[in-house]
């Protein structure tokens, strides 16, 4: 297996919030450089490409200032993501995968947490299936709603206010109606490192219309080529918001940079 390693980093971190999530401290390091530390030392991995933010073109170089030795020290390439959707990141990081790899791998920068396992697991199947992405069950009622929000009066026991106040003194609460309960037999969360032959992803990125495909998988899956699930692990989390990556810090038997030595802070 000559395994080449797509590592999607050009997000924006909108939901995140103030700062960027990549280059949030977990353990003295930056996430981005933990999660190409996951892939660096395994023995089936012979190239990393990491796909920083395009635009404005002073992000990318910064992107590169603060991570290039780093990552060249890991054996990792930088290159240019895409601006808006993941497909177009790893879209352009494709155009520089080694021609002798056999496999690609893709594998979101903001899952720090997968452990080596999981990654044996996902290696082991995708030897020997075309298409392999790790999932977990999903244990929560799922629910479809309404597309629109109502906005309810709520009526307050203090007659004294409403007496000065009239309705300006209301409170309002907005809600949607619920459609319908979804059925969840068989229905799964799905992650990364998501693992194909290389002909297969190259195929299914070559096709025209990319729109609205939100995992690598569900390209093949367009193709009508099957992709198989193999058990994912609940600690392999997506960092989206800020409690994620406290979520996070748990995973990793990590304390927080406020919590230890300056000396060791970056
Ligand atoms: N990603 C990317 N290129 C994009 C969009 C996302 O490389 N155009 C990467 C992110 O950097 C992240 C992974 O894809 O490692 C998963 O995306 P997500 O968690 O949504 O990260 P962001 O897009 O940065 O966050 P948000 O959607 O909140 O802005
Ligand atoms: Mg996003």
């Amino acid at each position: 297996m000559n395994v080449c390693v797509i590592i999607p980093a050009a997000g924006r971190s909108r939901r995140f919030g103030q700062s960027d999530k990549l280059g949030q401290d977990l353990g003295g390091r930056a996430m981005l450089i933990r999660t190409v530390e996951l892939f660096a030392k395994r023995e089936e991995v012979k190239s990393i490409i990491v796909a920083g933010p395009p635009d404005p073109p002073e992000e990318y170089q910064a992107f590169r200032e603060k991570y290039g030795a780093t990552l060249g020290f890991h054996g990792a390439t930088v290159v240019e993501g895409g601006r808006v959707d993941r497909w177009e990141t790893v879209k352009s990081a494709l155009a520089r995968v080694p021609d002798d790899a056999t496999h690609i791998a893709v594998h979101d920068a903001a899952r720090p947490g997968a452990s080596r396992e999981l990654l044996d697991r996902v290696f082991e199947a995708a030897e020997n299936l075309p298409a392999v992405i790790p999932v977990v069950e999903i244990g929560a009622t799922i629910k479809r709603l309404g597309e629109q929000a109502e906005s309810f009066e709520v009526a307050e026991d203090d007659g004294i206010a409403d007496a000065i106040l009239g309705d300006v003194g209301k409170k309002a609460v907005e809600a949607r109606s619920v459609e319908a309960t979804i059925d969840r037999t068989n229905l799964v969360e799905v992650q990364t490192p998501q693992v194909f032959r290389a002909d297969l992803l190259k195929r299914a990125y070559a096709a025209e219309d990319l729109s609205g495909a939100t995992d690598d998988a569900s390209l093949v899956e367009r193709l009508g080529e099957k992709v198989y699930a193999v058990e994912g692990d609940v600690r392999n989390l997506k960092v989206t918001t800020p409690a994620d990556l406290k979520l996070m810090r748990a995973v990793l038997n990590l304390k927080p940079p406020a919590e230890r030595p300056v000396h060791k802070r970056f």
